[in-house]
């Protein structure tokens, strides 16, 4: 989406980067690539999102393959299901005192509301200005958050309205060259990414880009509201027994079946973790059934076969039969744990994890995954997995979740503790009306501060609130797949630390209206590529 929106951007405007594709090799091949690919990746935004309306398993089958429900209806759905309604009881007492003093002000009603003239809304609540907004349309409504009220809404009329405190963005759709510019002195800039480096350039490893915001929520624990458990429903997610299926009868299953003792399920090939290229290696030493596009050799039952089908319960099925499942991010950075881990956990599979450094946090138990980075070669990795296969008293480790529980008491805590979900008794019913509250809630302190004539408390984002390192790939003596897959990531990487630099130094020097070209021209010419 956001993606392809950005390529169509450039090619509409792109006389200058065409003329970059023909001349300069590594852009060229990258800008190449990336038109002709279409990544599907990119389409994670509609995923996430669905899981607001959706079971958990929408997810399940990696967000690769995605089929995309149209986006309203999703945010729809959250509506009606009350993902913005708060549980009062629960609601932060220092927000008391601004609360009942803005909540003497009469609310107005949304018919009312209706712009008059300009803003003849007479909202009387901070506004949260949605710049870049993912779910769908956000035309304006009030929103409760314990004892106070904002006005949340996606139209940009109101970037002059007095009362307009925080604007927000969804990192995957921003676009550097769309910026609010000038910034309006009053405007605090928020930051919702829950999704791959990938899906918008690597712009948000960069500190430069990082410091633009004061708030921010991401899979970062280090983020302000961290959603770094965005895909466990709950821990009985985990615990469920709903597909596992017990080693003695997996074991007879996958030998009357014929199934290799792995699986691997992917369409999004060539990603920066480049995960294929390990997979093809693996299966020089095990065997390995590969469903997807990626490195395909298996073909799917037919009534479970095809894009549509992957949220069938014979889907999950098929793979819980499974003894190990490759779940490799298509990138690698901290906390940034899919429900490509998640889903096998789930399912009574062990991953073979590739993806953040930091998943040991997050282990259901002591072991419960297979951690790519812990072995020195493939080899020695293979060997492991030929252990395990084989021994069934060390394979019964790795499936405590299922008999004894979770027992992490970090991944219980980060799970229970959090305000949104769509079990339990939550306040928020999806994180990204729990973001919403935590920057009314801000918006409300620091109104609160601007009437008794105090200083604002200065708030800004650091780069580890998101900051993923340049693309990394596992480093087991494997060959790339593609000869350019690692430099093609890398490049786009590159580009963008470039090209951060010189955004805030143009927004310095108050260039604020420029084309995306313009930007990535200087780039390449300050990182002395001809083009
Ligand atoms: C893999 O690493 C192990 C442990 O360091 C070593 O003994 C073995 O020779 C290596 N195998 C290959 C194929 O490099
Ligand atoms: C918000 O972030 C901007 C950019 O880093 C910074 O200049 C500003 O002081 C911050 N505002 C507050 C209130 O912290």
């Amino acid at each position: 989406m956001a993606f392809r929106h950005f390529i169509a951007r450039r090619m509409v405007h792109g006389g200058v980067l065409i003329g970059a594709i023909l001349i300069c090799w590594m852009a060229s091949k990258i800008a190449l690539q990336i038109l002709v690919e279409g990544r599907s990746d990119d389409l994670h935004a509609v995923d996430t999102f669905q899981n607001i309306a959706e079971t958990k398993t929408t997810n399940e089958m990696t967000s690769d393959f995605t089929v995309g429900k149209p986006k309203e209806e999703s945010a729809h759905k959250a509506k009606e299901d009350g993902s913005y309604k708060t549980n009062e009881k629960t609601a932060d007492n220092t927000l008391k005192e601004t609360a009942n003093k803005l909540n003497k002000e009469s609310v107005p009603n949304t018919k009312k509301s209706q712009k008059k003239d300009r803003f003849g809304d007479d909202v009387k609540h901070p506004i949260l200005l949605w710049w870049t907004y993912s779910p769908g349309k956000r035309p304006g409504e009030y929103v409760s958050c314990g004892n106070v009220k904002c006005y949340i809404t996606d139209d940009k009329e109101y970037f002059d309205h007095d009362l307009t405190r925080i604007l927000m963005f969804y990192g995957t759709d921003m676009l550097m060259n769309e910026l609010p510019l000038p910034r309006h002195p009053k405007h605090e800039w928020g930051l919702l990414h829950n999704e791959s480096p990938k899906n918008n350039r690597y712009w948000f490893s960069h500190p430069e880009i990082m410091h633009m915001f004061n708030y921010t929520s991401t899979f970062k624990r280090e983020s302000d509201y961290p959603i770094t458990t965005q895909d466990v429903e709950d821990i009985e997610y985990l615990q469920t027994k709903k597909y596992y299926i017990p080693l003695q009868e997996k074991n007879k299953l996958l030998a009357k079946e014929g199934l290799a003792p792995i699986v691997y399920v992917h369409s999004d090939c060539n990603v920066p973790s480049d995960r294929d290229a390990f997979v093809k290696a693996l299966q020089k030493y095990i065997p390995v059934d590969a469903y997807g596009k990626c490195q395909n050799n298996k073909k799917m039952p037919p009534h479970i076969d095809g894009l549509l089908q992957l949220q069938h319960k014979d889907f999950f099925k098929l793979m819980a039969k499974y003894k190990f499942t490759l779940a490799m991010e298509n990138a690698v950075c901290d906390d940034y744990v899919t429900e490509k881990f998640w889903r096998t956990i789930h399912l009574g599979s062990v991953p073979i994890y590739f993806g953040s450094p930091k998943i040991k946090d997050f282990l259901p138990n002591d072991p419960s995954a297979i951690i790519i980075q812990d072995y020195k070669n493939i080899s020695q990795l293979a060997d492991f997995i030929h252990h395990l296969n084989k021994n069934d008293e060390e394979y019964a480790k790795y499936m405590q979740h299922k008999v004894q529980g979770v027992t992490n008491k970090y991944l219980i805590d980060r799970v229970k503790n959090r305000e949104w979900g769509y079990t339990g008794n939550r306040k928020y019913y999806h994180w990204t009306a729990g973001f919403e509250c935590y920057a009314c809630s801000k918006m409300h302190e620091n109104l609160k501060r601007e009437k008794l004539g105090e200083q604002t408390e200065i708030h800004q984002s650091k780069q580890d609130h998101y900051g993923c390192p340049p693309p990394k790939r596992f480093d087991l003596e494997t060959e790339s797949t593609e000869q350019f897959t690692v430099e093609r990531w890398n490049e786009e990487y590159l580009m963008t630390q470039t090209e951060s630099k010189l955004l805030i130094k143009w927004i310095a020097q108050g260039k604020i209206r420029f084309k995306e070209n313009d930007l990535i021209k200087e780039g390449l010419k300050l990182r002395g590529i001809n083009y």
